[in-house]
């Protein structure tokens, strides 16, 4: 039987990759003298910054009983376990004292570390990268090296605005990213009068093409039904205006906008948090409206408004995955979804045989359809 218009089963694996950079806080909440928790794939942090304000994360286990070290005595350098005194390196996780031994105790402690990662700071926000986990046993490990810097958002002039905007979403993190990439949810989730109404429809076409651990939604000219895109035309005195839309695994999604000598970058993460539960982060890069007082805000406005009724939709969707449904995807609108599944599938592969990476799209794909 052909394959043609029979619709795809689909369940989302919700599988979490490892050795990956992922967003862990927004950097404006990590302080020098407090810690602060978060979470990334289900692994508690304890986040903060040293004396000379450079961020470090660390397990927030200690490796003596599992104590929580966020709330231990910091000095800016080391900290100090709250239950037995423990004190540990910050930036690598060695353990430097433990008060109960005596003089003549040999114990090795500087073989001791506590779970520590590589952390960096980047557009507004303090990134870590979550190793593969070691061989069962590795209790006394240095930390991982990360084999890449942080991402970071692409930038076409030296001065520029940055905003971010973050929301969490009681959905795994598949649903989370599948849904900043699917097209066909816009009419209905994301309808405004400044932006567009459901009977602005129509067929369109994009070009797709394969690009590193991702796919690239060609340069193209965005849409002429949305207001704003018309206002930025006639503003910036640009013949076209281009955007390019790329998704990377494991969570990136990069967006520029060029119009003559004016852009907009933004780089959106989707990051698992637990199992069932991930955050969306839009970070925003600019030179658009950089003078207008309150374009900032006009454009912030903007972006909250699609991110609040994005979150709203995946709040009330959790609602019907309780019961396990089956899901489906669909040709063309669910392609970008079902490449994105290929594309966790692959890798996964690759790294379980240490073999290439196959990419699922062998070239450039034309997509249509009406939203
Ligand atoms: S639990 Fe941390 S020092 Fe004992
Ligand atoms: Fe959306």
């Amino acid at each position: 039987m052909p394959e043609l218009d029979l619709p795809q089963r689909q369940a989302t694996d919700a599988v979490m990759l490892t050795g990956f950079w992922y967003r862990a806080l927004p950097a404006d909440r990590v302080h020098r003298h407090r810690l602060q928790k978060a979470t990334l794939l289900e692994i508690p942090l304890a986040i903060g910054r040293d004396r000379s304000g450079q961020a470090f994360a660390m397990r927030d286990a200690c490796p003596h009983r599992g104590m929580p070290l966020n709330g231990g005595k910091f000095d800016g350098e080391n900290l100090e376990c709250p239950y037995h005194g423990w004190q540990f390196d910050v930036h690598n996780g060695q353990c430097q004292l433990i008060p109960s031994l005596t003089a003549d105790q040999k114990l090795r402690i500087d073989r001791i570390y506590a779970g520590s990662y590589p952390c960096e700071e980047q557009d507004g926000f303090v990134w870590v990268f979550i190793p593969d986990p070691g061989p069962a046993g590795a209790g006394f490990t240095k930390p991982a090296e990360a084999c890449e810097p942080a991402p970071v958002i692409e930038k076409f002039s030296e001065k520029y605005r940055l905003a971010y905007l973050t929301a969490d979403m009681p959905v795994n993190v598949d649903h989370g990213i599948i849904g900043l990439m699917d097209p066909a949810h816009g009419p209905f989730v994301h309808q405004a009068w400044w932006w567009r109404t459901r009977h602005s429809i129509h067929e369109k076409q994009k070009h797709f093409e394969p690009i590193p651990n991702g796919f690239r939604m060609s340069a193209h000219t965005p849409s002429s039904n949305s207001a704003p895109y018309k206002l930025l035309r006639l503003y910036a005195e640009a013949d076209s205006i281009t955007t390019t839309i790329d998704f990377r695994l494991p969570n990136l999604r990069s967006e520029t906008i060029r119009a003559g000598k004016y852009w907009f970058s933004s780089l959106t993460t989707v990051t698992p948090i637990f199992r069932n539960h991930c955050r969306i982060d839009v970070v925003a890069a600019w030179n658009i409206f950089r003078w207008v007082p309150f374009g900032p805000e006009l454009l912030k406005f903007v972006f909250a408004k699609f991110v609040e009724q994005d979150r709203r939709t995946m709040e009330i969707q959790a609602e019907g995955l309780k019961h396990n449904p089956h899901l489906m995807l669909i040709d063309d609108a669910d392609r970008p979804a079902k490449w994105y599944f290929q594309l966790k599938a692959a890798h996964l592969e690759a790294k379980h045989t240490g073999g290439e990476m196959k990419h699922p799209m062998s070239g450039p794909v034309t997509l249509k359809w009406r939203s």
